[in-house]
C-alpha cells in the first residue's frame, strides 16, 4: 500500500490558490512522487485548522504570509503557532511576498516553521521537490535502511552472535523450527558492532546518531537517547546521571520499581511523598498537588523530583505548574512517561511532560507505540545537561551487543508516529469511546471515567485520564477478576492487560482494531447475560503510611543482615521485626506499593498489613519477601546499622 501525503495551503486569495493547488497536482502527477504527495486548498484559518485534525494524511501546510482573517493583526503567524500546538508533527512553509516579509516571520514564529516559498515565483515543480524531500526526511528510518541495506549485502559472518544470521538454526531437525517461527530476516539484522557501517549504541556517530536526531526532533527534546532494557533501566540511567550518594531526592512513593532501584544504585536519600489513593477501587493516583509543593518548600536542598505521568492507570498530572515551582527551587525534573509515549502525536494527549518543562522523560516505546519490547526512548530537555556523565551512566547500564532489532524497531516508531501518529491515535480515541459506551451497556461491567478513578479529594487539580486505558468495574457481574480474566481468555480468546481485585484493565494502542473491539465486547456481553450476583466490593486492607528512614536505602540493600520470619509461631505479626530496619523493597502485587524500601524502619502496622495481605489474599505476589518454607524479611543486624555512615543522618 503507498503512503499519502496531502499538502494542504492556506490562502485567501482564490484565483491564485487554485493556480497553485492545480499545478502542484501537476507536478504530484507527473514527477517522482514515492510518498503520494497530493495537494488541497482552503481559504481561512478556521478550515485549515478544521482540516488539519479531520484529516490525519495532512503532512505538510503551506501558509499564505498575505491571509486576511478579520480581528487578527498576523493571520498566517497565527495560524503556524496554533497547528504548531495541535499538530507539531506536521511541516510548515510560509508563502512570502518579499524579504521583509521573511524577517518578520522569523522574528514572530521561526520556531514553528520549516521553511519558506516566494509567492510569485510560482515555482511549483521546485516546491513540489522540496515538499517531497521534506516528507523524505520524515520518512527516513536511518538506522532500519542501513541494517536492510547490510542485510541485502549477504556477507558472510565471522562474527557474533553465534547463530550467524540463522545459519546455526537453519535446517536443524531439533531447532529449525526456531528459525521459522523467528523469521529469517530478524535473524539476519540480529548483529553487532563488529559490524561499523551500523554505527554503535555506546558512541553513536552515524546512522544511530542520525536515527536519535530524528527522534529527538519529533518528540520535542534537545536530547534523544535510544535505550535497548526498557524504560527500567532508563530510570536508573538518569538517576545515576544526576544524582550522587547522599543527594537528595523527592519522589512518589508509587513510582515504579526500577525508580526505587535507582534509588539503590545512585546511593540517593530519598523523600517520599504519598500517593493519593481512591480506597473504594484500590487505585493510586497521583501525588496532590500541594504535597508536592510543601515537599518542594521543605527541602530546598533537593536535588531532584521524579514523577510518573501517565499512571498505568492513565492518570496524568497538570504537569506545568508543579515543574515551575520545582525549577525555580532549582530542583531538575524528571518524569516517567513510561505509558505516555504517544502524547505527543494527538492533541488530547498534551501537553506532554516535555512540553510542561521537564528536564528528563523516560518512555517505553513499546509500550503504546510499535516499538519491540525493551525498547524505549530517554529524552532531554536540560538545559545543564552533562553529555558526558550521561553517556558514561548510559554505557555501564547498557549492553555491548545491543539487540539491533529494537534499534530499527524505535526508528521504524519513530517514524510511525510522525507520519500516521495521529490518525492511528484518532482511530484509538474513537474506538476507546465506543468501548466504553459499548462496555457501559452491557449493565454488568462499568467504565470507571476520571470522576471515579480519582479519590475525591484530587478533583480539582487538573489531572486528566488517558481514555486510551479502560479500568472497568467488574463486581456488578459477579465475577471475581482472576475468573474473568480466565473467562476471557479461555473462552473469548481475550487477554487484558491486568487487574485489581475489583477492576480489569484495558490498553488501546495504535494497533487496536474494530474487530477486537466487537470482539471483546461480545465477550462481556455474554458473561454478562449470566446474571451471576453481584460481589461484594473486594477491600484491600489500607496501606500503612511510611513510617521512616534510619539510614540510606542503598546502605541499607548491600548489607548481608539477618533473615526473620514474618509471623512467629503463633502465625501472628512477628514482634521481632518492630523497629528493626528492612534491607529490601516489599512489594505487594497489586497494588505494587511498596510497603516497605530499603533503610524504612518496619513499625507494628507495616508487619500487620503485611501479614492480613497473606491472610486474605491467596492470589497475591509478595515480592521482596524471602521465601525459605516460610516467608522473612531481610532486616540490618545492629552492628551492621551502628556501623552505617548515614545513620546519623536520619537521627
Ligand atoms: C511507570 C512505569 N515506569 C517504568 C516501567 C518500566 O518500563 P519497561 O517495561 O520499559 O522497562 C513501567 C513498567 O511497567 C512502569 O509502569
Amino acid at each position: 500500500m503507498n503512503p499519502l501525503s496531502r499538502v494542504l495551503i492556506v490562502s485567501s486569495d482564490a484565483p491564485w490558490l487554485a493556480a497553485v493547488v492545480a499545478g502542484l497536482s501537476q507536478s504530484a502527477a507527473g514527477l517522482d512522487n514515492p510518498y503520494g504527495l497530493c495537494v488541497a486548498g482552503v481559504a481561512t484559518a478556521a478550515e485549515a485548522l478544521q482540516r488539519i485534525l479531520a484529516d490525519g494524511e495532512v503532512q505538510i501546510v503551506l501558509i499564505d504570509k498575505g491571509l486576511h482573517e478579520a480581528g487578527e493583526a498576523q493571520p498566517a503567524v497565527a495560524l503556524a503557532r496554533r497547528i504548531n500546538q495541535l499538530r507539531p508533527e506536521l511541516s510548515l512553509y510560509i508563502l512570502l511576498q518579499d524579504d521583509d516579509e521573511k524577517l518578520l516571520m522569523e522574528e514572530l514564529a521561526s520556531r514553528a516553521i520549516d521553511g519558506y516559498f516566494y509567492r510569485d515565483e510560482q515555482d511549483v515543480g521546485g516546491w513540489f521537490r522540496i515538499l517531497a524531500a521534506e516528507m523524505g526526511e520524515k520518512a527516513q528510518t536511518p538506522f532500519y535502511d542501513r541494517l536492510k541495506q547490510y542485510v541485502a549485502m549477504a556477507k558472510d559472518s565471522w562474527h557474533t552472535p553465534g547463530h550467524s544470521g540463522g545459519d546455526s538454526l537453519k535446517g536443524s531437525p531439533w531447532v529449525g523450527d526456531f528459525y521459522e517461527f523467528v523469521g529469517e530476516g530478524m535473524l539476519r539484522a540480529d548483529l553487532s558492532v563488529s559490524v561499523p557501517m551500523l554505527d554503535s549504541l555506546l558512541h553513536p556517530t552515524g546512522v544511530i546518531a542520525e536515527a536519535q536526531r530524528l527522534a529527538a526532533k519529533a518528540f520535542g527534546a534537545r536530547k534523544t537517547y535510544f535505550a535497548t532494557n526498557g524504560t527500567s533501566t532508563s530510570n536508573k540511567v538518569i538517576f545515576q546521571t544526576l544524582l550522587a550518594p547522599g543527594d537528595k531526592l523527592l519522589l512518589d512513593r508509587n513510582c515504579h520499581k526500577s525508580v526505587h532501584h535507582g534509588v539503590i544504585l545512585s546511593g540517593a536519600r530519598p523523600v517520599y511523598l504519598d500517593s493519593s489513593l481512591n480506597r473504594h477501587y484500590g487505585i493510586f493516583g497521583p501525588v496532590p498537588k500541594q504535597l508536592i509543593f510543601d515537599a518542594i518548600a521543605a527541602n530546598p536542598d533537593a536535588r531532584v523530583l521524579i514523577l510518573t505521568s501517565c499512571t498505568y492507570d492513565g492518570l496524568r498530572y497538570d504537569l506545568a505548574p508543579i515543574i515551575a515551582a520545582a525549577h525555580a527551587a532549582g530542583i531538575k525534573v524528571i518524569v516517567d512517561e513510561a505509558w505516555y509515549a504517544h502524547a505527543r502525536f494527538h492533541p488530547a494527549f498534551r501537553p506532554t511532560a516535555l512540553e510542561a518543562g521537564a528536564d528528563y522523560v523516560t518512555q517505553s516505546t513499546h509500550k503504546v507505540l510499535s516499538a519491540f519490547s525493551q525498547a524505549s526512548m530517554i529524552h532531554v530537555n536540560d538545559p545543564d545537561f552533562d553529555e558526558h556523565l550521561f553517556r558514561e551512566n548510559f554505557n555501564m547500564h547498557t549492553s555491548t551487543s545491543p539487540q539491533y532489532n529494537l534499534i530499527a524497531s524505535l526508528d521504524v516508531a519513530r517514524k510511525q508516529a510522525m507520519t500516521e501518529g495521529y490518525r492511528l491515535l484518532d482511530r484509538a480515541l474513537r474506538l476507546a469511546q465506543e468501548l466504553r459506551s459499548k462496555i457501559d451497556s452491557t449493565g454488568a461491567f462499568r467504565v470507571l471515567e476520571l470522576d471515579d478513578l480519582l479519590p475525591g479529594n484530587m478533583r480539582a487539580e487538573g489531572v486528566q485520564l488517558d481514555p486510551t486505558k479502560i479500568t472497568v468495574d467488574i463486581s456488578q457481574s459477579g465475577y471475581s477478576s482472576d475468573e474473568l480474566q480466565q473467562a476471557l481468555f479461555g473462552r473469548f480468546n481475550v487477554q487484558v492487560e491486568k487487574s485489581t481485585f475489583n477492576t480489569i484493565t484495558l490498553l488501546l494502542t495504535l494497533g487496536t482494531t474494530r474487530s477486537k473491539v466487537s470482539r471483546l465486547f461480545d465477550a462481556l456481553l455474554r458473561l454478562a447475560k449470566e446474571q451471576r450476583t453481584p460481589r461484594q466490593y473486594h477491600r484491600l486492607p489500607e496501606i500503612p503510611g511510611f513510617s521512616r528512614l534510619a539510614c540510606l536505602p542503598r546502605d541499607a540493600f548491600y548489607e548481608s543482615g539477618e533473615r526473620l520470619p514474618l509471623l512467629d509461631d503463633d502465625g501472628l505479626p512477628n514482634p521481632a521485626l518492630y523497629g528493626r530496619v528492612c534491607c529490601d523493597q516489599i512489594v505487594p502485587y497489586p497494588p505494587g506499593i511498596p510497603v516497605l524500601v530499603p533503610g524504612q524502619v518496619i513499625e507494628a502496622g507495616i508487619v500487620a498489613y503485611l501479614a492480613r495481605l497473606l491472610k486474605t489474599q491467596k492470589s497475591i505476589e509478595m515480592h521482596g519477601l524471602v521465601e525459605e518454607g516460610e516467608y522473612c524479611v531481610r532486616v540490618l543486624r545492629d552492628d551492621e546499622l551502628a556501623a552505617l555512615p548515614s545513620v546519623g543522618w536520619f537521627n
